[in-house]
């Protein structure tokens, strides 16, 4: 059983790689639900954007916003940016930062697999979501060199609920009316009880 985006919610497993410790970064508003821009579809982000300053001091808030939450995973979507790419860290020490840019699946598995799911723009909420296993998925990492990945297990999960990001798509959208119904009736309470 595995908490998605608060798989590292124990703070004595958090352990920053050195880039982290920049003070310049800065950490990032994170969108939570209702927010209606949570639902928006990002469009492809213009390659000419990569080697910029501000794209790339962009990334390093991304992580350092998923790190301090912490998480596994952030979607521009999360953070009010609708361009397509996002950043992930699954590994223990906290130390294997990804970047895909413009992340395209293009092979599923047909074994699927179960993860406990949870969302940093649904705080409070986790609930077991069925997706392929494995998967196979192409991007641009933040230099702008393409890369394909193959990749199952817990990072193939997180990917897919990051590009659902993109997409307009969260976790619960994955589960029976009933049960996104008690989830979304658990999260109001949660809400109220925050204010
Ligand atoms: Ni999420």
């Amino acid at each position: 059983m595995t908490c998605f985006e608060a798989a590292a919610a124990d703070p004595r497993r958090v352990r920053r790689p050195q880039f982290h410790q920049n003070p310049a970064m800065s950490l990032l508003p994170i969108l939570e639900l209702p927010h209606p821009r949570l639902r928006n579809v990002a469009g492809t982000l213009d390659a000419d954007r990569i080697a910029t300053p501000g794209f790339q001091r962009l990334l390093d808030d991304m992580f350092e916003t998923m790190y301090v939450a912490p998480g596994i995973g952030l979607a521009a979507t999360q953070v009010d940016v609708h361009d397509r790419f996002m950043v992930i860290d699954v590994s223990e020490n906290r130390d294997q930062p990804l970047v895909f840019i413009n992340p395209v699946i293009h092979r599923r598995t047909e074994q699927l697999r179960e993860h406990q799911e949870g969302c940093l723009s649904i705080p409070g909420i986790y609930a077991d979501v069925t997706r392929a296993d494995g998967i196979q998925v192409e991007a641009l990492d933040r230099h702008g060199k393409p890369f394909v990945l193959e990749v199952d297990d817990l990072l193939a999960t997180c990917i897919q609920h990051e590009i659902d990001h993109l997409d307009g798509k969260l976790f619960i959208d994955h589960l029976s009316p009933l049960k996104r119904d008690r989830a979304l009736k658990k999260y109001e309470k949660l809400r109220k009880g925050r204010d």
